[in-house]
Protein backbone atom coordinates (compact mmCIF):
# COMPACT_ATOMS: atom_id res chain seq x y z
CA UNK A 1 0.00 0.00 0.00
CA UNK A 2 1.32 3.46 -0.90
CA UNK A 3 1.62 6.11 1.79
CA UNK A 4 -1.35 8.41 0.64
CA UNK A 5 -3.72 5.15 0.92
CA UNK A 6 -2.58 5.02 4.22
CA UNK A 7 -5.78 5.48 6.64
CA UNK A 8 -3.43 5.47 9.75
CA UNK A 9 -0.23 6.86 10.75
CA UNK A 10 -0.03 4.19 13.12
CA UNK A 11 -2.14 1.40 14.62
CA UNK A 12 -1.53 -0.31 18.49
CA UNK A 13 -2.56 -3.58 17.61
CA UNK A 14 -4.57 -5.67 20.13
CA UNK A 15 -3.79 -3.92 23.54
CA UNK A 16 -5.66 -3.82 26.15
CA UNK A 17 -6.80 -0.45 26.49
CA UNK A 18 -7.88 1.47 30.32
CA UNK A 19 -10.87 3.27 28.90
CA UNK A 20 -13.29 6.25 30.15
CA UNK A 21 -14.85 9.18 29.45
CA UNK A 22 -15.19 12.81 30.23
CA UNK A 23 -18.65 12.05 31.15
CA UNK A 24 -17.58 9.54 33.87
CA UNK A 25 -14.18 9.69 33.97
CA UNK A 26 -13.53 7.65 36.78
CA UNK A 27 -15.52 5.14 35.76
CA UNK A 28 -12.53 2.49 33.84
CA UNK A 29 -13.11 -0.42 32.39
CA UNK A 30 -10.39 -2.74 30.25
CA UNK A 31 -11.29 -3.55 27.00
CA UNK A 32 -8.73 -5.31 24.02
CA UNK A 33 -9.00 -2.99 20.94
CA UNK A 34 -6.96 -1.65 18.31
CA UNK A 35 -6.01 2.15 18.51
CA UNK A 36 -5.98 3.91 14.76
CA UNK A 37 -3.65 7.07 15.29
CA UNK A 38 -3.55 9.49 12.46
CA UNK A 39 -2.20 12.77 12.65
CA UNK A 40 -1.04 13.20 16.17
CA UNK A 41 -4.85 11.98 17.00
CA UNK A 42 -7.01 8.71 17.93
CA UNK A 43 -8.63 8.27 15.10
CA UNK A 44 -10.68 5.10 15.08
CA UNK A 45 -10.70 2.21 17.70
CA UNK A 46 -11.93 -1.72 17.24
CA UNK A 47 -10.85 -4.25 15.34
CA UNK A 48 -8.88 -2.66 12.14
CA UNK A 49 -7.29 -3.64 9.16
CA UNK A 50 -3.34 -3.60 9.78
CA UNK A 51 -2.59 -3.12 5.80
CA UNK A 52 -4.37 0.07 6.62
CA UNK A 53 -1.40 1.46 8.59
CA UNK A 54 1.85 3.01 7.53
CA UNK A 55 3.41 1.47 10.66
CA UNK A 56 1.54 -1.10 13.72
CA UNK A 57 2.69 -1.41 16.91
CA UNK A 58 1.72 -5.35 18.02
CA UNK A 59 1.11 -4.11 21.74
CA UNK A 60 -1.06 -7.65 22.38
CA UNK A 61 -0.41 -8.21 26.22
CA UNK A 62 0.49 -4.63 27.24
CA UNK A 63 -2.04 -2.37 28.64
CA UNK A 64 -2.40 0.90 26.81
CA UNK A 65 -3.45 4.19 29.62
CA UNK A 66 -4.05 7.55 28.38
CA UNK A 67 -0.82 9.58 29.00
CA UNK A 68 0.70 9.92 32.36
CA UNK A 69 1.39 13.49 33.77
CA UNK A 70 3.53 14.61 36.57
CA UNK A 71 2.22 17.60 37.73
CA UNK A 72 5.39 18.49 39.82
CA UNK A 73 8.74 18.10 38.62
CA UNK A 74 11.99 20.59 38.86
CA UNK A 75 13.55 20.75 36.05
CA UNK A 76 16.03 23.76 37.34
CA UNK A 77 16.72 25.32 33.97
CA UNK A 78 17.73 28.15 33.77
CA UNK A 79 20.51 28.65 36.24
CA UNK A 80 20.87 25.09 38.28
CA UNK A 81 21.75 22.79 34.74
CA UNK A 82 24.35 21.50 36.84
CA UNK A 83 21.90 19.47 38.18
CA UNK A 84 19.11 19.14 35.88
CA UNK A 85 17.45 20.66 32.47
CA UNK A 86 14.33 20.44 30.69
CA UNK A 87 16.43 18.43 27.96
CA UNK A 88 17.19 15.26 30.55
CA UNK A 89 14.26 15.79 32.90
CA UNK A 90 12.18 15.65 30.11
CA UNK A 91 13.82 12.05 29.03
CA UNK A 92 13.87 10.81 32.38
CA UNK A 93 9.86 11.82 32.21
CA UNK A 94 9.31 10.10 28.39
CA UNK A 95 11.84 6.68 29.87
CA UNK A 96 9.14 6.47 32.74
CA UNK A 97 6.59 6.73 30.81
CA UNK A 98 5.25 10.32 31.52
CA UNK A 99 3.92 12.28 28.68
CA UNK A 100 3.90 15.87 29.86
CA UNK A 101 4.60 17.41 33.06
CA UNK A 102 4.64 20.50 35.33
CA UNK A 103 7.41 22.23 36.17
CA UNK A 104 8.00 24.49 39.39
CA UNK A 105 9.46 28.20 39.59
CA UNK A 106 12.56 27.90 41.79
CA UNK A 107 15.22 28.19 39.40
CA UNK A 108 17.62 30.87 38.94
CA UNK A 109 16.43 33.17 37.91
CA UNK A 110 13.09 32.18 39.39
CA UNK A 111 10.03 32.30 36.78
CA UNK A 112 8.46 35.44 38.11
CA UNK A 113 8.64 37.91 35.05
CA UNK A 114 6.85 36.92 31.32
CA UNK A 115 10.50 37.24 30.60
CA UNK A 116 11.91 34.38 32.35
CA UNK A 117 8.48 32.68 31.67
CA UNK A 118 8.67 32.83 28.03
CA UNK A 119 12.48 31.75 28.19
CA UNK A 120 11.21 28.42 29.57
CA UNK A 121 8.46 27.95 27.56
CA UNK A 122 11.24 28.21 24.66
CA UNK A 123 13.58 25.96 26.36
CA UNK A 124 10.68 23.35 26.42
CA UNK A 125 9.97 23.90 22.76
CA UNK A 126 13.39 23.25 21.34
CA UNK A 127 14.52 20.67 23.94
CA UNK A 128 11.66 18.79 25.57
CA UNK A 129 11.17 15.04 24.80
CA UNK A 130 7.55 15.15 26.70
CA UNK A 131 4.69 18.13 26.17
CA UNK A 132 5.16 20.43 29.18
CA UNK A 133 3.46 23.33 31.53
CA UNK A 134 4.97 25.72 33.95
CA UNK A 135 4.50 27.19 37.06
CA UNK A 136 4.71 31.15 37.61
CA UNK A 137 6.40 31.77 40.85
CA UNK A 138 4.60 33.82 43.65
CA UNK A 139 7.14 36.21 44.99
CA UNK A 140 7.09 39.66 47.56
CA UNK A 141 7.39 41.79 44.55
CA UNK A 142 5.59 40.56 41.81
CA UNK A 143 2.07 40.21 42.96
CA UNK A 144 0.35 43.09 41.06
CA UNK A 145 2.27 40.82 37.45
CA UNK A 146 0.22 37.76 38.74
CA UNK A 147 -2.95 37.72 36.44
CA UNK A 148 -0.98 38.23 33.65
CA UNK A 149 1.98 35.70 34.64
CA UNK A 150 -0.93 32.65 35.08
CA UNK A 151 -2.41 34.22 31.79
CA UNK A 152 0.72 32.70 29.92
CA UNK A 153 0.76 30.68 27.19
CA UNK A 154 1.96 27.18 28.55
CA UNK A 155 1.00 28.49 32.34
CA UNK A 156 -0.52 25.63 34.59
CA UNK A 157 -0.77 28.26 37.28
CA UNK A 158 1.44 30.14 39.91
CA UNK A 159 2.96 28.23 42.42
CA UNK A 160 3.48 29.74 46.27
CA UNK A 161 6.14 28.51 49.19
CA UNK A 162 4.50 29.35 52.52
CA UNK A 163 7.53 27.52 53.95
CA UNK A 164 11.51 28.25 52.82
CA UNK A 165 12.81 24.96 50.73
CA UNK A 166 15.24 24.70 47.62
CA UNK A 167 15.85 28.54 46.48
CA UNK A 168 14.20 31.72 46.96
CA UNK A 169 10.61 32.10 46.58
CA UNK A 170 8.76 32.87 50.10
CA UNK A 171 5.17 33.80 50.73
CA UNK A 172 5.37 33.15 54.27
CA UNK A 173 2.33 35.24 55.63
CA UNK A 174 -1.49 35.40 55.33
CA UNK A 175 -1.62 39.19 54.10
CA UNK A 176 0.45 38.20 51.17
CA UNK A 177 -1.03 34.71 50.46
CA UNK A 178 -4.57 36.68 50.34
CA UNK A 179 -2.73 39.56 48.02
CA UNK A 180 -1.94 36.23 45.99
CA UNK A 181 -5.20 34.99 46.04
CA UNK A 182 -7.14 37.95 45.30
CA UNK A 183 -4.54 38.43 41.93
CA UNK A 184 -4.92 34.89 40.61
CA UNK A 185 -7.71 33.22 39.19
CA UNK A 186 -6.46 29.45 38.34
CA UNK A 187 -5.93 27.21 40.62
CA UNK A 188 -2.32 28.04 43.27
CA UNK A 189 -0.38 25.08 44.16
CA UNK A 190 1.04 25.29 47.53
CA UNK A 191 4.00 23.94 49.67
CA UNK A 192 2.45 24.25 52.34
CA UNK A 193 4.82 24.24 55.87
CA UNK A 194 4.92 27.28 58.26
CA UNK A 195 7.63 29.64 57.71
CA UNK A 196 7.41 31.22 61.44
CA UNK A 197 7.43 27.90 62.99
CA UNK A 198 11.01 26.45 60.71
CA UNK A 199 12.53 29.55 61.49
CA UNK A 200 12.01 29.21 65.17
CA UNK A 201 12.71 25.51 65.42
CA UNK A 202 15.83 26.31 63.07
CA UNK A 203 18.36 25.08 65.57
CA UNK A 204 16.95 21.09 65.74
CA UNK A 205 18.87 20.71 62.29
CA UNK A 206 21.98 22.85 63.59
CA UNK A 207 22.33 20.92 66.05
CA UNK A 208 21.70 17.72 64.91
CA UNK A 209 25.86 16.86 64.06
CA UNK A 210 25.25 15.24 61.25
CA UNK A 211 22.21 13.35 62.07
CA UNK A 212 19.84 13.58 58.67
CA UNK A 213 17.00 11.74 60.56
CA UNK A 214 16.63 15.31 62.52
CA UNK A 215 15.22 16.73 59.50
CA UNK A 216 11.73 15.27 60.36
CA UNK A 217 11.81 16.63 63.66
CA UNK A 218 12.72 20.05 62.69
CA UNK A 219 9.89 20.64 59.62
CA UNK A 220 7.54 18.50 62.22
CA UNK A 221 4.06 17.41 61.39
CA UNK A 222 2.89 20.50 63.24
CA UNK A 223 4.43 23.07 60.68
CA UNK A 224 2.41 21.41 58.08
CA UNK A 225 -0.75 21.05 59.67
CA UNK A 226 -0.15 25.01 60.70
CA UNK A 227 0.37 25.74 56.69
CA UNK A 228 -2.42 23.40 55.33
CA UNK A 229 -4.65 25.00 57.97
CA UNK A 230 -3.83 28.48 57.18
CA UNK A 231 -4.32 27.86 53.38
CA UNK A 232 -7.89 26.23 53.74
CA UNK A 233 -8.76 28.79 55.91
CA UNK A 234 -8.13 31.82 53.15
CA UNK A 235 -9.25 29.76 50.30
CA UNK A 236 -12.78 28.71 51.92
CA UNK A 237 -12.95 32.41 52.85
CA UNK A 238 -12.08 33.65 49.30
CA UNK A 239 -13.46 30.35 47.15
CA UNK A 240 -10.04 30.42 45.48
CA UNK A 241 -9.40 26.78 44.03
CA UNK A 242 -5.46 25.35 45.23
CA UNK A 243 -3.61 22.39 45.14
CA UNK A 244 -1.91 21.31 48.18
CA UNK A 245 1.82 19.40 47.24
CA UNK A 246 3.15 16.71 48.89
CA UNK A 247 1.09 16.41 51.82
CA UNK A 248 3.18 14.30 54.01
CA UNK A 249 1.28 13.78 57.88
CA UNK A 250 -1.71 12.05 59.37
CA UNK A 251 -2.48 15.16 60.37
CA UNK A 252 -3.34 17.11 57.91
CA UNK A 253 -4.80 13.98 56.30
CA UNK A 254 -7.45 14.06 59.12
CA UNK A 255 -8.20 17.63 59.17
CA UNK A 256 -8.45 17.31 54.83
CA UNK A 257 -10.98 14.61 55.29
CA UNK A 258 -13.09 16.48 57.66
CA UNK A 259 -12.57 19.60 55.54
CA UNK A 260 -12.92 18.19 51.96
CA UNK A 261 -13.78 20.55 49.80
CA UNK A 262 -13.29 21.67 46.07
CA UNK A 263 -11.53 24.68 46.95
CA UNK A 264 -8.31 22.00 48.56
CA UNK A 265 -7.10 19.33 45.89
CA UNK A 266 -4.57 17.11 47.71
CA UNK A 267 -1.51 15.49 46.14
CA UNK A 268 1.24 12.93 47.70
CA UNK A 269 4.23 11.47 46.26
CA UNK A 270 5.50 7.98 45.45
CA UNK A 271 8.32 8.66 48.23
CA UNK A 272 6.25 9.59 50.78
CA UNK A 273 4.16 6.31 50.20
CA UNK A 274 6.78 4.12 49.96
CA UNK A 275 9.98 5.13 51.96
CA UNK A 276 9.60 5.70 55.85
CA UNK A 277 11.95 7.26 58.79
CA UNK A 278 13.98 5.77 60.58
CA UNK A 279 14.82 3.08 57.69
CA UNK A 280 14.90 6.10 54.81
CA UNK A 281 17.68 7.77 56.97
CA UNK A 282 19.67 5.06 57.83
CA UNK A 283 20.08 3.31 54.08
CA UNK A 284 20.04 6.26 52.27
CA UNK A 285 21.45 9.29 54.57
CA UNK A 286 20.85 12.59 52.95
CA UNK A 287 19.36 10.81 49.65
CA UNK A 288 16.29 10.83 51.37
CA UNK A 289 16.16 14.34 52.98
CA UNK A 290 13.33 15.89 51.31
CA UNK A 291 11.13 18.76 52.19
CA UNK A 292 8.14 18.28 53.38
CA UNK A 293 10.09 15.41 54.97
CA UNK A 294 9.71 11.45 54.63
CA UNK A 295 7.95 10.09 57.90
CA UNK A 296 6.94 7.62 60.05
CA UNK A 297 4.69 4.55 59.54
CA UNK A 298 1.82 6.05 60.85
CA UNK A 299 1.91 9.04 58.65
CA UNK A 300 3.03 6.99 55.86
CA UNK A 301 -0.08 4.89 56.53
CA UNK A 302 -2.28 7.55 56.91
CA UNK A 303 -1.56 8.58 52.88
CA UNK A 304 -2.35 5.21 51.92
CA UNK A 305 -5.70 5.51 54.24
CA UNK A 306 -6.47 9.13 52.52
CA UNK A 307 -5.30 7.71 49.09
CA UNK A 308 -8.33 5.10 49.17
CA UNK A 309 -10.96 7.11 50.75
CA UNK A 310 -11.12 9.84 48.40
CA UNK A 311 -9.17 12.63 50.20
CA UNK A 312 -5.95 12.54 47.22
CA UNK A 313 -6.56 13.98 43.62
CA UNK A 314 -3.31 13.74 42.49
CA UNK A 315 0.03 11.77 42.49
CA UNK A 316 3.28 14.09 41.51
CA UNK A 317 6.54 13.06 41.95
CA UNK A 318 8.34 16.11 43.36
CA UNK A 319 11.33 15.36 40.90
CA UNK A 320 13.71 17.82 42.86
CA UNK A 321 17.27 16.50 41.83
CA UNK A 322 20.75 17.15 43.49
CA UNK A 323 24.17 15.83 42.67
CA UNK A 324 25.38 13.20 44.88
CA UNK A 325 28.40 15.68 45.81
CA UNK A 326 25.97 18.06 47.42
CA UNK A 327 24.09 15.48 49.11
CA UNK A 328 27.14 14.33 49.72
CA UNK A 329 27.83 17.09 52.39
CA UNK A 330 27.16 16.81 56.29
CA UNK A 331 23.44 17.19 57.15
CA UNK A 332 22.60 20.43 57.05
CA UNK A 333 24.54 21.62 54.86
CA UNK A 334 22.43 19.71 52.29
CA UNK A 335 20.35 20.22 50.11
CA UNK A 336 16.45 18.84 49.78
CA UNK A 337 15.24 16.72 47.70
CA UNK A 338 15.33 13.93 44.97
CA UNK A 339 14.61 12.64 42.09
CA UNK A 340 11.18 10.49 40.52
CA UNK A 341 10.02 11.40 37.58
CA UNK A 342 11.20 8.36 35.91
CA UNK A 343 10.34 6.13 39.33
CA UNK A 344 7.04 7.01 39.53
CA UNK A 345 4.97 5.21 37.33
CA UNK A 346 7.19 1.68 37.96
CA UNK A 347 7.28 2.47 42.06
CA UNK A 348 3.39 2.78 41.47
CA UNK A 349 2.57 -0.50 39.17
CA UNK A 350 4.78 -2.10 42.19
CA UNK A 351 2.28 -1.07 44.92
CA UNK A 352 -0.62 -2.02 42.51
CA UNK A 353 1.10 -5.49 41.81
CA UNK A 354 1.32 -6.08 45.51
CA UNK A 355 -2.82 -4.70 45.75
CA UNK A 356 -2.34 -1.87 47.30
CA UNK A 357 -3.58 -0.05 45.29
CA UNK A 358 -5.17 -0.84 41.37
CA UNK A 359 -4.10 0.50 37.98
CA UNK A 360 -6.93 2.63 37.20
CA UNK A 361 -5.60 4.67 40.85
CA UNK A 362 -2.42 5.24 38.93
CA UNK A 363 -4.47 6.96 36.12
CA UNK A 364 -6.82 8.21 37.43
CA UNK A 365 -4.09 10.37 40.19
CA UNK A 366 -1.53 10.81 37.22
CA UNK A 367 -4.18 11.64 34.27
CA UNK A 368 -7.69 12.13 34.64
CA UNK A 369 -7.82 14.17 37.64
CA UNK A 370 -4.77 16.30 36.35
CA UNK A 371 -6.51 16.74 33.29
CA UNK A 372 -9.94 17.30 34.95
CA UNK A 373 -8.53 19.86 38.07
CA UNK A 374 -6.24 22.02 35.86
CA UNK A 375 -8.38 22.35 32.24
CA UNK A 376 -5.95 20.26 29.89
CA UNK A 377 -6.89 20.29 26.76
CA UNK A 378 -7.60 17.09 24.33
CA UNK A 379 -5.98 14.85 27.00
CA UNK A 380 -6.91 12.39 29.87
CA UNK A 381 -8.93 9.78 27.40
CA UNK A 382 -7.87 7.01 25.11
CA UNK A 383 -11.21 7.55 22.58
CA UNK A 384 -11.37 9.20 18.96
CA UNK A 385 -10.19 12.59 18.87
CA UNK A 386 -8.32 12.86 22.04
CA UNK A 387 -4.49 13.50 21.18
CA UNK A 388 -2.64 10.06 21.19
CA UNK A 389 -0.79 10.62 24.20
CA UNK A 390 -0.19 7.25 25.46
CA UNK A 391 1.71 5.25 28.26
CA UNK A 392 1.97 1.98 27.35
CA UNK A 393 2.93 -0.86 30.45
CA UNK A 394 4.21 -4.41 30.61
CA UNK A 395 2.27 -5.07 34.28
CA UNK A 396 4.45 -9.03 34.61
CA UNK A 397 7.61 -7.52 33.84
CA UNK A 398 9.87 -7.57 36.56
CA UNK A 399 12.79 -5.16 36.55
CA UNK A 400 15.69 -3.62 38.66
CA UNK A 401 15.66 -0.04 39.24
CA UNK A 402 19.14 0.95 38.78
CA UNK A 403 20.98 4.39 38.63
CA UNK A 404 22.39 3.77 35.50
CA UNK A 405 18.66 3.69 33.87
CA UNK A 406 18.08 7.09 34.76
CA UNK A 407 17.67 9.51 32.45
CA UNK A 408 18.03 12.84 35.10
CA UNK A 409 21.41 14.30 34.82
CA UNK A 410 22.17 13.54 38.50
CA UNK A 411 22.28 9.94 37.89
CA UNK A 412 21.15 8.22 41.03
CA UNK A 413 17.20 7.40 42.60
CA UNK A 414 16.92 6.41 46.39
CA UNK A 415 14.94 3.24 44.95
CA UNK A 416 17.91 1.77 43.23
CA UNK A 417 18.56 -1.70 43.08
CA UNK A 418 14.65 -2.09 44.00
CA UNK A 419 12.77 -5.05 41.89
CA UNK A 420 9.94 -3.62 41.05
CA UNK A 421 6.98 -5.64 38.57
CA UNK A 422 5.09 -3.50 36.10
CA UNK A 423 7.12 -1.08 33.52
CA UNK A 424 6.40 1.04 30.55
CA UNK A 425 7.17 -0.03 27.90
CA UNK A 426 6.68 2.92 25.71
CA UNK A 427 5.33 6.68 25.85
CA UNK A 428 3.64 8.42 22.87
CA UNK A 429 3.21 12.00 22.45
CA UNK A 430 0.94 12.89 20.23
CA UNK A 431 1.11 9.52 18.00
CA UNK A 432 4.76 9.43 17.94
CA UNK A 433 7.03 6.95 20.07
CA UNK A 434 9.68 9.16 22.68
CA UNK A 435 9.77 6.12 24.34
CA UNK A 436 9.55 2.53 22.73
CA UNK A 437 11.09 -0.19 24.32
CA UNK A 438 13.09 1.65 26.44
CA UNK A 439 14.89 3.81 23.90
CA UNK A 440 14.52 7.33 23.50
CA UNK A 441 13.25 9.19 21.00
CA UNK A 442 12.94 13.69 19.96
CA UNK A 443 9.32 14.43 18.85
CA UNK A 444 7.47 16.97 18.10
CA UNK A 445 6.45 18.53 21.66
CA UNK A 446 4.84 21.88 22.88
CA UNK A 447 2.64 23.52 26.29
CA UNK A 448 -0.19 21.81 27.31
CA UNK A 449 -3.22 23.85 26.69
CA UNK A 450 -5.36 24.77 29.29
CA UNK A 451 -9.37 25.15 29.30
CA UNK A 452 -10.50 28.84 30.40
CA UNK A 453 -12.12 28.70 33.40
O1 LIG B 1 12.61 18.72 48.89
C1 LIG B 1 12.28 19.62 48.15
N1 LIG B 1 13.06 19.99 47.12
N2 LIG B 1 11.15 20.29 48.38
C2 LIG B 1 10.86 21.43 47.72
O2 LIG B 1 9.87 22.03 48.03
C3 LIG B 1 11.76 21.96 46.72
C4 LIG B 1 12.58 20.91 46.14
C5 LIG B 1 13.74 21.45 45.33
O3 LIG B 1 13.49 22.27 44.46
O4 LIG B 1 14.86 21.03 45.55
Amino acid sequence: MTESNSSFDLIISGADLMLSSPKSPTQFKVEQMDIGIRDGKIEQMGTLPKSSAKEVFDAKGLLVLPGLIDTQVHFREPGLEHKENIQYGSRSAVAGGITAFFEMPNTNPPTTTLEAFRKKVEIGENTSYSDFAFYGGAAHDNIDLLPKLENERGCCGIKVFMGSSTGTLLIENDDLLKKVLLKTKKRIAVHAEDEPRLLERRTVSENSAGDVSKHAEWRDAESALIATKRLHKLVVELKHPAHLLHVSTRDEMEFLAEHKSEFMTVEVTPQHLTLESPDCYLNLGTLAQMNPPIRSTEHRQALWKALQSGVVDIIGSDHAPHTLDEKNNDYPNTPSGMPGVQTSLPILLNHASKGRMKIEDIVRFMCVNPVEIFGIKDRGYIAPGFEASLTIVDLKKESVITDDWIESKVGWTPFRDQTVKGWPIATLIRGKFAMKNGELHKVETRPLQFLER
